[in-house]
């Protein structure tokens, strides 16, 4: 590694992800429905003899971090935050991390909801499991400590798909998951005569300290008023909620609240229906449901904001089969399915309209589903 002792380390790589349907169901006990893409974070790591120092380097940044990981604080940058945060989520696993050089780069594209820390955290697990542990650890557990970097060290409350999505993709595929009992399926995915189109809106996506872990807690503030009203049940995630047990208590955990649970209710049967649609070959219901789940997003659980918004009209005056907000929201892209003869004139209206509407350019990424976390060399 060029950057510290010139000594080659193994290369690792973890892709992004899209998902198809079923956003903010991850955390409620619901089905998403992701695949991995065919771009993410690339490291090189090797252990580098210390107990416990780690030297880090983000190169598409060109910034150099070192660090401790007996500093029960850890490093302030935030790319480092990651790094730092799995390496103690894989020692809990039993994984002996020692000290270590790593250096990266990615080419998902940052804040644009295409899940660029959860390529990172899959990215070093993978890595830091392959060198002080044997490849012991599952690749479930890899993911949960993902997750629960995201949590403990980021500030994140997130849900599981994105590391799921980086860790178990396969190319060509699109897998379903059942967040409750973590059962998945893959699905092949190739709809003749569609592209799937990404439109990256260019306002920058940011989850840390954003509302999106209250919207998680308004989530489960509904859960907690149905469990006390049905002592005899057991609810853990809106999974186990009816919607005549939601209109129980919708006074009582008030509107916005109750709007917040009606959206998940809703889109934990949008996909399902997605699912059955693309075993029948039918994506006119695939799109339709992309877009009942863009006006849930908008309207009811409030992540979209007015450039998304304007996306998904543009997509709809061009007759796009399906379109909405794609991942956690407040920003980032929009996901497309678009028959193959609309594709060259919706993006280039899209593009004209929002440089027009917005005076800021439009980034547009043609999905390909790509494999998940691996050992390059
Ligand atoms: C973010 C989170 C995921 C999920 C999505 C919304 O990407 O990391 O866990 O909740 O938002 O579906």
């Amino acid at each position: 590694m060029k950057h510290f002792d010139g000594l080659t380390g193994n290369v690792y790589s973890s892709p992004g992800r899209i998902n198809l349907i079923g956003e903010h169901t991850d955390y409620n006990g619901g089905f998403v429905f992701p695949g991995a893409v065919d771009c993410g974070i690339m490291a090189e790591m090797r252990a580098n003899g210390t107990e416990d120092t780690v030297m880090a380097y983000a190169i598409d940044l060109k910034d150099r971090v070192d660090f401790k990981l007996s500093d029960p604080k850890g490093p302030k940058a935030s790319w480092a935050r990651y790094i730092y945060g799995i390496a103690k989520e894989m020692q809990k696993l039993g994984v002996p991390v020692k000290g270590f050089n790593i250096a990266f780069s990615g080419d998902v594209p940052l804040g644009a909801g295409m899940s660029s820390s959860a390529a990172m955290e899959s990215c070093f697990a993978f890595g830091l499991n392959d060198i002080f542990g044997d490849n012991k650890v599952s690749l479930w557990d890899m993911a949960l400590a993902g997750q629960a970097t995201e949590h403990n060290y980021c500030g994140v409350n997130c849900g599981i798909m994105d590391q799921f999505a980086s860790v178990f993709g396969q190319a060509g595929k699109l897998m379903r998951l059942d967040c409750r009992s973590r059962e998945f399926e893959y699905f092949p995915f190739d709809p003749k005569g569609y592209k799937l189109v990404l439109l990256n809106s260019c306002v920058k996506h940011e989850l840390a300290g954003s509302p999106y872990n209250d919207r998680r807690r308004s989530c489960e503030n509904v859960v907690k008023a149905i469990a006390a009203k049905h002592p005899e049940g057991k609810f853990e995630t809106l999974r186990d909620c009816t919607w005549e047990q939601l209109d129980e208590v919708r006074a009582e955990v008030g509107e916005e609240d109750y709007k917040r649970a009606h959206f998940v209710l809703g889109e934990k049967d949008r996909v399902l229906a997605v699912c059955d649609a693309l075993v029948a070959g039918d994506y006119e219901t695939v799109g339709k449901k992309m877009y009942e789940t863009h006006e849930g997003l908008s309207k009811e659980y409030e992540v979209s904001c007015e450039e998304l918004d304007f996306l998904n009209e543009v997509a709809k005056e061009n007759g796009v089969t399906g379109s909405r907000i794609m991942g956690g929201g407040f920003g980032g892209c929009t996901i497309n399915l678009v028959k193959d003869e609309l594709y060259d004139k919706f993006i280039a209206d899209a593009r004209a309209k929002y440089r027009a509407k917005f005076n800021r350019d439009l980034k547009v990424y043609d999905v390909v589903i790509g494999d998940g976390a691996r050992k390059l060399c």
